[in-house]
């Protein structure tokens, strides 16, 4: 795999680890790949980072031709960088690819345009306690046609953030809204598809419940409206009387890398976990009588995520007295040890640099 580098000539200052929140800042370089039916993927490039320049009949803008990633590149305590399971996301960005009829990228090659170009970027992976660099590869339709149809033309990009945490909160609970009017997806649609679509179609959910002061919505089966799904931008995962439950992957839930990863935990652990279908009645239900003892969300952006608070039907529940959980705490510390570097991969699920 040849990629050509072009460095930037006004490289930017680094940021303050207090000013990054998520996903605003960005590095100096991206890369770019383009892709034909006829030639295949070609031109691998590492460029300054910077705008793009695609057609403005290109299909992506008209009909959501556009799929990506998200993971994170770690500063370890040794000052080294590592990635965090990169082929499971080339692997998931070829089965989006596969859903929307784009074209397959090479996985070992999408594995190594990451590692060249964190490499290049390296002294942008903040150091700070809870802090990353957040890496968003994508890919978008790039056929000049206002004709619906699979994609011919291409073009895959990687960006780099500097991140800290994705809620303002931190490490402190949310308060999630059960949204039973909105729906993200269905089955046999696009949900388990990491693309572009199913975050627009979430937004006026999301919006309704910012302006109520919820951070963001738990969604209900697109269906029935019965089953829990999984929050805005991560999986969500229960205890009730001691036994993790997580809604299990139907098909309109994102398969979630850090989901996988905690229920790999939890197992190695020993502990009971439940993959099932979990209705917004039985979650009431345990919410009323105790039995829910805890409740956090989990994704890349996210980590783990506890959730103090959840609001079904205008009816407030406070989970956990609205603190964190020793289970949720004890998965922060364990995953974040792996990703930091801080205890041994045991999994080998970590990739240096
Ligand atoms: N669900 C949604 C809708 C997401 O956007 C994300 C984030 O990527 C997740 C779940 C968690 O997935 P992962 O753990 O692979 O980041
Ligand atoms: C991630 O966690 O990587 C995501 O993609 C969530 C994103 C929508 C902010």
């Amino acid at each position: 795999m040849e990629i050509k580098i072009t460095r930037t000539d006004a490289p930017k200052a680094l940021p303050e680890s207090s000013t990054l929140g998520f996903g605003k800042i960005f590095t100096d370089h991206m890369f770019v790949a383009d892709y034909s039916k006829s030639e295949g993927w070609h031109d691998y490039r590492i460029i300054p980072y910077g705008n793009m320049s695609v057609s403005p009949a290109c299909t992506a803008f008209h009909y959501g031709t556009e799929i990506f990633e998200g993971l994170k590149a770690y500063r370890t305590a040794d000052g080294s960088v590592q990635l965090f399971r990169p082929l499971e996301n080339a692997r998931r960005m070829n089965r989006s690819a596969d859903r929307l009829c784009m074209p397959q990228f090479p996985e070992e090659d999408f594995v190594e345009a990451i590692t060249t170009l964190v490499k290049l970027d390296e002294a942008w992976v903040p150091s700070d306690p809870g802090t990353s660099l957040y890496i968003r590869p994508f890919m978008i339709g790039n056929d000049e046609t206002l004709g619906v149809h699979a994609v011919d033309h291409a073009t895959f990009v990687i960006i780099l953030s500097p991140v800290g945490s994705y809620y303002k909160e931190g490490l402190n609970p949310v308060s999630i809204m059960i949204e039973d009017q909105d729906v993200r997806a269905v089955r046999g649609g696009t949900g388990e598809a990491k693309c572009g679509g199913n975050y627009a179609a979430s937004n006026r959910a999301g919006d309704r419940a910012e302006k109520k002061g919820y951070s963001q919505v738990l969604w209900l089966d697109g269906v029935e409206r019965k089953y829990i799904e999984e929050v805005g931008a991560m999986n969500v995962m229960f205890k009730i009387n001691g036994t993790v439950v997580t809604p299990k992957l139907t098909g309109s839930i994102l398969p979630g890398i850090t989901r996988k990863s905690i229920i790999e935990i939890l197992k190695k652990e020993g502990y009971p976990v439940e993959e099932r279908l979990l209705s917004v009645e039985e979650l009431a239900g345990a919410m009323a009588d105790g039995s829910l003892e805890e409740a956090w969300g989990c994704g890349t952006a996210a980590v783990v995520s506890p959730i103090g608070e959840l609001v079904y039907k205008d009816q407030v529940y406070t989970v956990n007295e609205g603190k964190i959980g020793e289970l949720t705490q004890h998965l922060y510390d364990t995953l974040t040890a792996i990703q930091w570097g801080k205890s041994e991969d045991t999994f080998g699920w970590t990739l240096k640099i």
